[in-house]
């Protein structure tokens, strides 16, 4: 075993252009992001979209010792910030842009940070990040989980980075038939209002307390009669269903497509003018439908609503996803635990980076770390098996292919190293780049690949990722990435700069991991 190592070592490193052989790191790495300093920091996107006339609410993310004293110069008239909590709330004002500049005060020190308010058509305009119930508590969700859920995500320093949307997925309805009595009852009442289930006793309170922190609410149902799940969907009821979503003040809806498929075998009635409804015959238009009959309701509600597509990739949806009012669509089925298909995922995901834009995200599924059920039996939480390496490897991906961050593990059995892994101000950074760039493959040989990524500062990300079981040398050529001359190279999982290199860099990546840099000509592209 040791030589067989020894031998794919030898393979890799004679990959590499490097001159020197840098120290290999340890197999498994541990904690590499710095905890928050006590000063305060700004965090999240330095730019957010919003429908001119509808609620605002955004919650500053910042670290830092708390209390901090929060306050914002050229903040619109119509809204308001709360120096206490950093929480703005009002109306969005009227189409434009809005420069403002944020500024956070604690007993260690302040900062600033330029926050650009678009207020207009487009929302989403870096991706959503947030959390979702499905891959912990599956049908077992309830109210008091999410409220859970919304209280961690302040508690643990999510928030204080931009984790803001905590979304309740399949179950929260009625059921024809479950296993648990307290979610079976009456898919709708009289007047055909669905009714959530026993768990969910008020969905107006629950979004109240969600929204009371500054953080948002998100929502799921499908197109078709049922959810995966089997519980109540919307077919025939999209209008009535959505005006219900955004009356209890939700933020975000899932729309998965499952029993759709029934539908779209036997035309849908309601379409007559959809041609290609079929067994197995389901084109384009079919595809489309559903979707297009819902974002159009949501885009006229009074409402910031994010509409999330789920239909696994049916029909080349990053094509279309837009056009019919998506913000981000599933580009493949729900993820596993194995790197392998992580990797396969995300390297497939990348391939559709073109449509990859501002306000238009693709979506290879959520970040499956921590303490995490396996879907498959639908699990209770057990700690995820995917190595530390691993976990970096996964989460660098998703950063630069500008994919919506959704973590998806158990928000109550949080540990210091998901933290680490989630609550990288730096790696953020990189996702919620206002230029909205998903990043571009350069395959090294069989065992090693590049992601790059355009910033809007002018620099670039670059994640260097081994597949190999042992650690290689890898070099990263700034001819490869269409740069010249001297850049600064800052390790974004490290927070530590690595100085100036003239015309390339090499690192020693460890097994099935990576390291992160970000380039650029200036001062770093800190921003702080
Ligand atoms: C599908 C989706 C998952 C989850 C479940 C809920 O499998 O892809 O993300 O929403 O349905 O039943």
């Amino acid at each position: 075993m040791k030589h067989h190592l020894a031998a794919l070592f030898a393979l890799c490193s004679a990959l590499s252009m490097a001159a020197e052989t840098p120290a290999p790191p340890p197999l498994e790495l541990g904690i590499l992001t710095p905890k928050p300093g006590s000063a305060p920091r700004l965090n999240g996107p330095t730019i957010h979209g919003a429908r001119p006339g509808n609620p605002f609410l955004y919650r500053i993310a910042c670290q830092g010792l708390r209390p901090v004293q929060f306050s914002a110069d050229g903040l619109p008239s119509s809204l308001q910030l709360d120096p206490g909590t950093g929480i703005i709330t009002g109306t969005t004002p009227q189409t434009g842009t809005y420069r403002v500049t944020l500024h956070a005060k604690n007993a260690s020190g302040e900062a600033s940070r330029l926050f650009r308010i678009v207020a207009g058509e487009t929302l989403a305009l870096t991706p959503p990040m947030g959390w979702n119930h499905w891959y912990t508590h599956y049908d077992r969700i309830t109210d008091k989980l999410m409220r859970e859920a919304a209280e961690v995500m302040i508690s643990s320093g999510m928030a204080d980075v931009g984790y803001q949307y905590v979304n309740i997925d399949d179950c929260w309805m009625n059921a024809p038939a479950n296993k648990d009595p307290l979610r079976v009852g009456p898919l709708r009442d009289a007047q055909g209002n669905m009714v959530p289930n026993k768990h969910f006793p008020d969905m107006r309170a629950l979004t109240g307390f969600i929204h009371g922190k500054g953080l948002k609410a998100g929502l799921y149902t499908s197109p078709g009669r049922l959810t995966c799940g089997g519980f109540a969907g919307s077919y025939g009821h999209e209008r009535q269903d959505a005006e219900l979503y955004a009356g209890w003040g939700f933020d975000f809806l899932k729309y998965d497509w499952c029993s759709y498929d029934s539908i779209a075998e036997n035309g849908d009635p309601k379409a007559p003018e959809v041609p290609h409804w079929g067994k197995g015959g389901a084109k384009l238009p079919v595809h489309k439908y559903p979707y297009q009959l819902m974002g159009g309701i949501l885009k006229q509600q009074k409402r910031d609503i994010i509409f999330n597509l789920c239909q696994y990739g049916k029909g080349n949806v990053w094509e279309w996803g837009a056009e019919v009012g998506g913000h981000s669509w599933r580009t493949a089925g729900d993820l596993g635990f194995e790197l392998n298909r992580i990797t396969e995922v995300a390297l497939k995901n990348a391939g559709y980076r073109a449509w990859s834009k501002p306000g238009s995200w693709n979506d290879p599924d959520y970040i499956q770390i921590g303490q995490i059920g396996n879907a498959n039996g639908m699990g209770q939480p057990e700690p995820c098996p995917i190595s530390p390496n691993e976990q970096y490897s996964y989460m660098s991906l998703w950063s630069l292919m500008a994919a919506p961050l959704i973590f998806s593990g158990d928000m109550g059995k949080l540990d210091e190293f998901t933290i680490n892994i989630l609550c990288n101000p730096e790696v953020i950074d990189i996702n919620q780049d206002a230029l909205g760039q998903c990043g571009c493959v350069v395959v090294l040989n069989e065992k090693t690949y590049l992601m790059v990524k355009d910033l809007e500062d002018g620099g670039k990300a670059v994640g260097l990722f081994n597949r190999c079981e042992v650690p290689a040398e890898m070099t990263v050529a700034w001819s490869v990435l269409g740069l010249t001359g001297p850049m600064q190279v800052r390790d974004v999982w490290r927070q530590k700069d690595l100085g100036s290199a003239n015309s390339s860099y090499p690192a020693v990546v460890p097994r099935h991991g990576v390291v992160m840099l970000r380039l650029s000509k200036g001062d770093g592209g800190k921003g702080q």
